[in-house]
Parts: structure tokens; sequence; C-alpha cells
């Protein structure tokens, strides 16, 4: 298992929870991770390092967890030494790496998505905004871990942001605003076959209702109980599968986790984005509930025979996953605090705690990064799953630590809805 947040720690105890597993071994992993399996210290976005490590371990499947590896083409290394590797390659991940990319295979394909414009100058920028109007939405067209992206009523900050993309050498994507709640729906591909994940909604600001900056994700849940009937089938038929397909065509075949990012808007179902591995911390939250062993899934889509496996099964029960982040996350995140209360909160009934930004120092945790980790609680409904969860995380202490207080609260109370086509049951 390749990678050092929460998405990766779910991942793992996934992995340990799968009979047919015989041993995991996680690269560079993180404190909790660590108290899992056994941990090696390498740089994970080394295509040479990760293979010469997963050859000495004699490893029969290599998951990828973040982006970066990806891009710097560890796929494509292993794929070369003949290593079985649960990722794309280079070439397929562009579908995340580029957003400029993913439109022009968007249209290919013919999936629904907000129209957009790429702009290298001020000028274009300028042009495009006026073109589409407000709210502005502006996104660094390259990996900006979910932070590239200024969405605002406020023209001269849309300016601003896309000016700073430009200085920094980079190109914007500049598109129309979409409405509506967003969905995270995992699909698994082997390059031809596609399987769904259950869907799961994300909360991307740092703050309750919504407010202050994007962040890579401050909390999850999963399923989604408001979506329209037939929805999950709808993206498989509309997006996933079409995507899958140009790829292929394309000859730079997708194998791994496409991450269909939608707005369910009030004109149908819109394609925000593409990611080219699991979401973080949906996962925390998907990965819960997945009764289906995970480890022959993953490897099936690495070995392409995906049109094999049995529909999977999932738990009835509810999960909610809160994230703790650093004061000042997602500025310049405070580090090194100790994480107190942590095995107090994994003794809850329901509940279970999933390292993100954490290291071990002098025996103790510690914090390492902008999200710290996850707290993740079942329940039978989503009322339920947040007490479980919101009791756990106040068993933890962080000095200066945060977190939302709202993770799924609106969905609990039914207060999501969906109006326009995609609320038509399918
Ligand atoms: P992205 O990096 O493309 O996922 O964008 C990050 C977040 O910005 C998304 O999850 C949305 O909340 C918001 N966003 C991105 N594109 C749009 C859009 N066209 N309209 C409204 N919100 C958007
Ligand atoms: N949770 C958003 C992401 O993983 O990009």
């Amino acid at each position: 298992m390749l990678g050092p947040g929460g998405r990766e720690h779910a991942i793992v105890r996934a992995l340990l929870a799968d009979p047919f597993v015989g041993e995991v071994h996680a690269a560079p992993g993180n404190a909790g991770i660590a108290a899992d399996v056994p941990t090696h210290d390498i740089d994970a976005n080394d295509p040479a390092v990760v293979t010469d490590l997963a050859r000495r371990l004699g490893s029969d499947l290599v998951v990828i967890g973040p982006e970066a590896p990806l891009a710097a083409g560890v796929a494509d290394a292993l794929l070369d030494a003949g290593i079985p590797v649960f990722g794309p390659t280079k070439a397929a991940a562009q579908l995340e790496a580029s957003k400029a990319f993913a439109k022009q295979v968007m249209a290919s394909a013919g999936v629904p998505t907000a129209m957009a414009r790429v702009a290298a100058t001020d000028e274009e920028a300028n042009e495009a905004l006026c073109t589409f109007g407000a709210p502005y939405v502006v996104k660094d067209d390259g990996l900006a871990a979910g932070k590239g992206v200024v969405v605002t009523d406020d023209l001269d900050e849309a300016r601003a942001h896309a000016s700073a993309c430009f200085r920094a050498g980079g190109t914007v994507v500049v598109e129309e605003y979409l409405d509506g709640p967003e969905v995270s729906l995992f699909v698994l591909s082997d390059g031809r076959t596609v399987v769904p994940l259950a869907p799961a909604q994300d909360f991307k600001r740092i703050a309750d209702g919504d407010r202050g900056p994007n962040t890579g994700g401050m909390g999850a849940y999963s399923p989604l109980e408001w979506v329209p009937a037939g929805l999950v089938d709808e993206v498989v038929s509309r997006v996933a599968q079409p995507v899958i397909d140009e790829m292929a065509h394309r000859g730079t075949p997708f194998a791994g986790v496409l991450y269909v990012g939608l707005a369910l808007t009030s004109r149908g179902m819109r394609v925000i984005e593409f990611n080219a591995r699991f979401g973080d911390p949906e996962t925390q939250a998907v990965l819960a509930r997945l009764s289906t062993p995970l480890g022959g899934v993953l490897l099936a889509a690495a070995k392409g025979t995906l049109d094999q496996v049995d529909q999977l099964k999932w738990s009835p029960r509810t999960a909610v996953a809160v994230v703790l982040a650093s004061e000042n996350y997602p500025d310049a995140p405070a580090t090194g605090r100790r994480v107190r209360g942590l095995r107090k909160a994994a003794k809850v009934d329901g509940a279970h705690v999933l390292h993100a930004g954490t290291a071990l120092r002098d025996g103790k945790v510690v914090s390492a990064g902008g999200r710290v980790l996850a707290v993740v609680g079942l329940g039978d409904s989503l009322a339920d799953a947040r007490t479980t969860a919101y009791d756990s995380l106040s068993l933890i202490e962080l000095e200066g630590g945060q977190f939302r207080t709202d993770i799924a609260l609106r969905a609990s109370r039914s207060e999501v809805t969906v109006t326009g086509p995609a609320a038509a049951p399918a």
C-alpha cells in the first residue's frame, strides 16, 4: 500500500479484514498504519525505489493511494517490471492531473459537465469570466490537492486567482457555476469493465455551514439516502463506461479507480471533476460498509478480470467520517503536537480511528500534517452514525485541533434535496 494518509489507512484496514490477503506492507504510511502493518520509509513517488521494494517483498499487488505517485509514473514502472498494480498509468492519470485533458475526454465521450474554457493570459481569463458570469469558478490546471479551485462572487478575487496561477507558470480552466448537491462516486475499472462502489458526500470547506477555504475534505458519509433511484446506474452508463471506453480507444486504458465528482444540478447531473484515485475522506466512510473482501476486487482490477467479480456486498449500516485537522489548516498547519485519547476513542462501540497526518515521537503519537485523523462511526441511521463518530472524536485531544460539527447533519434531517431532471427516478 503506497501513501501516507487516512485513505491509505482505510484501505490497509480493509485489506487486513480480507481473509484471502496474507500480508500487507505500507510505504511510507503513518503512525496508525505502522501500528497495523510493517512500514517502509521510502519515497513512494520514486518509480525505481517503489519497484525495488515491491520486488524485495515479493508483492502480489501494489495499491497506489495518492495522485502524486500516479503522476510520477509509479504504475508504469511496476507494470514494466511485471508486478500487478492497482492504479492507472501516468498517461491515464492525466484524467486527474490535467483538468483541460479531462474536459477533452468528456467532450469526446459525450459526458455531461460544466461548460469551460482554458485560459493562459489575464485577458483570456477575464473574457471567460465575463462570458460565464457570477458565481465565478477558476481552477488551476494541475494537481493542487483539491485546493486549486476558487469559487467566488467577487470578480477581482477570481481574476487574482487566475493571475496567481499564470505567475506560477500554469494555465487555468474557467467554468460555469454548477448548483445542486455534490456526490462522489468511486468506480473501479480494469480498463474495460466498470464496478461502482457506494456513493458518498464530502465536505470540502474548513468550517461549519460550508464556510471558509476549501480543504482536502473535512468529513464524509455514505450511503446517500437522498440521491435519486438509479443514480449509480446513470453515472455508470453516462459517465464511467463512456470515459473508460474513450481512454481504451485512445490507447491509454484506465485501470484503477475513477473518482467521479458530480453535481446534481437543476438541469441534471454534471461532472465536476475526475480523480484517478480514491477520495479522502470519502474512502474512510465507503470502505467501512464494504462487506466484499477488498483485496480480491483490487487484484481483479489490476489483472483485467473485473467481469468475473460477483456483485459487491454492503453493510446496511450508515458510515460517517469526521476529520480532525491541525490548527491553521489549510494554510500552514501546526504540527508536532501530541494526540491523546486515541485508545479510548477507538473503544466507542461502532467507531474506529483512521490516522492521516500522524507520526511517532518518543513512542507517542504526534500530529504531522494538515489533516491528522478521521473518526468513522457506523450506525443504523445517519443520526446514530453521527452520534457514534462525534462521541468518539470528543475523547481525542489535540491542541488547536479543528473539526466540523455539521458533517452529515443536513442529510440526517432530510434537508438535502435534488431538484430538476436528476430527481426523476431512473
Ligand atoms: P475540484 O478540484 O474540481 O474538485 O473542485 C473543488 C470544489 O470546488 C468542488 O468540489 C466544488 O465544491 C467546487 N467546484 C468546482 N467546480 C465547480 C463548478 N463548476 N461549480 C460550482 N462549484 C464548483
Ligand atoms: N475528498 C476529495 C478528494 O479526495 O479529492
